[in-house]
């Protein structure tokens, strides 16, 4: 990793699975421990880090912060207005770069909760990141320095794959299309599953077999030039099996279907962020 992230001293608050994802990312692509703080209220968690990662967590955020120059808010959305409100003004004279991970809390209640001085970039990164295949989202308003977003970005990186969005709007297309999309492949992936096992095979095959495909189709979509459409097509001879599973989908409007559910968890993602308070 580069050099200006690997000596920054970075700041997480919170060490639930989202923290943890962080934290074991940041320590495989190279941040040394004493560089690392963590903020985390709960002795259990506190002692997982330790036992798990040999993190030591502070119960006190004020003590995590000192001195840092990146904070990841990795809490849930309902704590951060709380874990923010009570750094406000304590950031010293060099306040740092927020990055959080928290799902719909806007760019404006972040830094009004932060206080002046202190940029905010958003990610939204999924649950992947637990084993380091992240598809993150990352917004930053455009008063955001380069080299800052650039620090944003190493940081996501250590969990997965970066992609920019240009517009704070489009984050919560983020959260429809990746950030639950790993459910909608698992529903998928479990329905083969039953499927396969009502035409006779046996249901632990059928189960594996099916996570296997997830798994495989993933490598070989994420390889190449990523040509969804392509890669189908080589799949599907003309007259074959796919193409008799493939035109029953049709037939089912599977894409309307699709475009409807996104249209759905996208308008959720807006009800959820307009009911945060400011
Ligand atoms: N998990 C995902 O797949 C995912 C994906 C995208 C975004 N996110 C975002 O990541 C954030 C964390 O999610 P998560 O799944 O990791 O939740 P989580 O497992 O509940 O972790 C949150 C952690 O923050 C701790 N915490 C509570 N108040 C705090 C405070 N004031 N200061 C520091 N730490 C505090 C909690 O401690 P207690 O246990 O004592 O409450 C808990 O350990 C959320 O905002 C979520 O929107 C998660």
């Amino acid at each position: 990793m580069h050099t200006a992230m690997t000596n920054r001293r970075i700041a997480v608050l919170g060490a639930g699975n989202m923290g943890r994802a962080l934290i074991t990312g940041l320590l495989r692509s190279g941040t040394r421990p004493e560089h690392l703080s963590v903020g985390e209220p709960s002795a259990a968690s506190r002692e997982r880090l330790a036992r798990e990662l040999a993190i030591t967590a502070a119960a006190d955020n004020a003590a995590a912060v000192a001195g840092a120059s990146v904070v990841v808010l990795a809490v849930k959305p309902e704590e951060a207005r709380a874990a923010l409100g009570a750094l406000a003004g304590h950031w010293g004279a060099r306040p740092p770069l927020l990055v959080s991970v928290a799902a719909g809390l806007r760019v404006a209640a972040l830094e009004a909760w932060c206080g002046p001085g202190v940029a905010v970039v958003r990610a939204m990164p999924n649950r992947p990141a637990l084993v380091g295949a992240a598809a993150t989202g990352l917004f930053a308003p455009r008063a955001v320095a380069a080299p800052q977003r650039a620090v944003a970005e190493q940081l996501l990186r250590s969990v997965g794959e970066v992609i920019w969005v240009a517009s704070e709007d489009a984050l919560d297309v983020v959260t429809a299309l990746s950030g639950s999309g790993p459910a909608y492949l698992f529903l998928l992936a479990q329905l083969m599953a039953e499927a396969g096992e009502r035409l006779g095979l046996e249901g632990t095959a059928a189960r594996r077999l099916a996570a296997v495909t997830l798994y495989g189709a993933g490598l070989l979509a994420t390889s190449g030039d990523g040509d969804l459409a392509r890669l189908r097509a080589e799949v599907t001879s003309p007259g074959g099996t796919t193409e008799a599973a493939l035109r029953v989908l049709e037939d089912a409007k599977l894409s309307d279907t699709v475009a409807r559910a996104l249209g759905a968890a996208t308008a959720r993602a807006r009800e959820l962020a307009a009911a945060c308070p400011d």
